[in-house]
């Protein structure tokens, strides 16, 4: 596969960390210290789906192709409105697409998942071009009274149209059942039946931060290397890394741990805080709207997220 188009879109409001210690007991000092987070787009009264719309209609239009073209539409997708029907059928009703959809949820590396799997349709020849979606509210769900959590996410859809070749040098998907280091269990409807000796069916969003801190580093590290060298390359033939924005002082670490020049690895956690699966291609598509993505560059991809999952490629541009 290769990216003929990218698109994002972000909610209008901007929430400041200032804006959070209004009502959180916590500082901008904090945050920007420990995250580098110092502004984030919440919604409030946008429909998160029209985000999700809105973004692949500008990778839609930035391919050039028409929505009849397109031969899939897959979204990766934590927690929406709807949990039925899936993004991907209202993005398509939308734009006027006649394709098979799907939603895929693997946490904040869905947007990777979402690229293995496309080169797979385009491997068997079930697709020739594909929309790829990131859509994201997590502050949707997010407990607002834990500070712990609530301050380190911000809401938007990243999207990009992929199209049938050779560009993807390589991929590597993982995932260990550590499902206590990121966790979140929705509110269920109460039923008839319920005895009330049943688990509770609701938990707020919970993270163990530096387990997951130190498993991001080191995934990611080793799996930059070992995915660059199967793909015949040096790590410092590696124009960009896109990674998972999370936290700056992981991609810092991964930068240092890779010893490579901190200039390729592209960051705007400041701004938009983390995004889950739809900050890889939130940024992407920041990059290349400046320009900073040239043709035949090689960039390199990866995500860790809820699982535990991590994703990581290569492609060339
Ligand atoms: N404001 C002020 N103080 C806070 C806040 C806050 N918002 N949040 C926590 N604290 C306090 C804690 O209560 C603790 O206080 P104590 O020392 O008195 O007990 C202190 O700050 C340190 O807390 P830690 O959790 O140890 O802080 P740490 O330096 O590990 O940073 C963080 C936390 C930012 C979450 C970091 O661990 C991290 O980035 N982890 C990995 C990324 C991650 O988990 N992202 C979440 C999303 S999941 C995903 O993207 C896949």
């Amino acid at each position: 596969m290769k990216i003929i188009g990218t698109g994002s879109a972000l909610p209008r409001k901007t929430v400041s960390n200032d804006d959070l210690s209004q009502f959180l007991d916590t500082s901008d000092e904090w945050i920007t210290t420990r995250t580098g987070i110092k502004t984030r787009q919440i919604i409030t009264d946008e429909r998160f789906e029209d985000l999700a719309i809105e973004a692949a209609r500008r990778a839609l239009e930035a391919s050039h192709l028409d929505p009849k073209d397109i031969d899939y539409i897959v979204t990766s997708n934590v927690g929406n409105s709807y949990v039925t029907p899936s993004v991907s059928s209202l993005v398509q009703g939308a734009l006027g697409c006649s394709c098979p959809t799907m939603d895929i949820n693997s946490a904040c590396a869905g947007f990777i998942y979402g690229m293995d799997l496309v080169e797979s349709f385009m491997q068997s020849g079930r697709a020739t071009n594909v929309l790829l979606l990131a859509a994201e509210a997590v502050t949707r769900f997010v407990d607002w009274t834990m500070r712990e959590t609530c301050v380190l996410f911000g809401d938007g859809a990243g999207a990009v149209v992929a199209q049938k070749s050779d560009n993807l040098l390589g991929m590597k998907l993982t995932s260990i059942p550590l499902p206590e280091v990121i966790w979140y269990q929705r509110p269920l409807e109460h039923t008839p039946f319920e005895t009330g000796t049943g688990v509770d069916t609701h938990h707020p969003m919970t993270l163990k931060g530096r387990e997951v801190f130190r498993m991001a580093v080191t995934s990611a590290s080793h799996d930059l290397k070992e995915v660059v060298e199967k793909a015949g390359l040096e790590l410092d033939q590696v124009d960009h890394f896109v990674l998972h924005q999370a936290n700056k002082r992981i991609i810092d670490a991964i930068q240092e741990n890779l010893g490579l020049p901190a200039k390729k690895f592209h960051s705007n956690i400041c701004k938009r805080g983390n995004t889950s699966s739809a900050s890889v291609p939130i940024l992407l598509d920041e990059l290349v709207r400046d320009g900073v993505i040239h043709d035949g560059e090689i960039v390199a991809f990866s995500a860790f997220g809820a699982g535990f999952v991590t994703g990581t490629c290569v492609m060339r541009w």
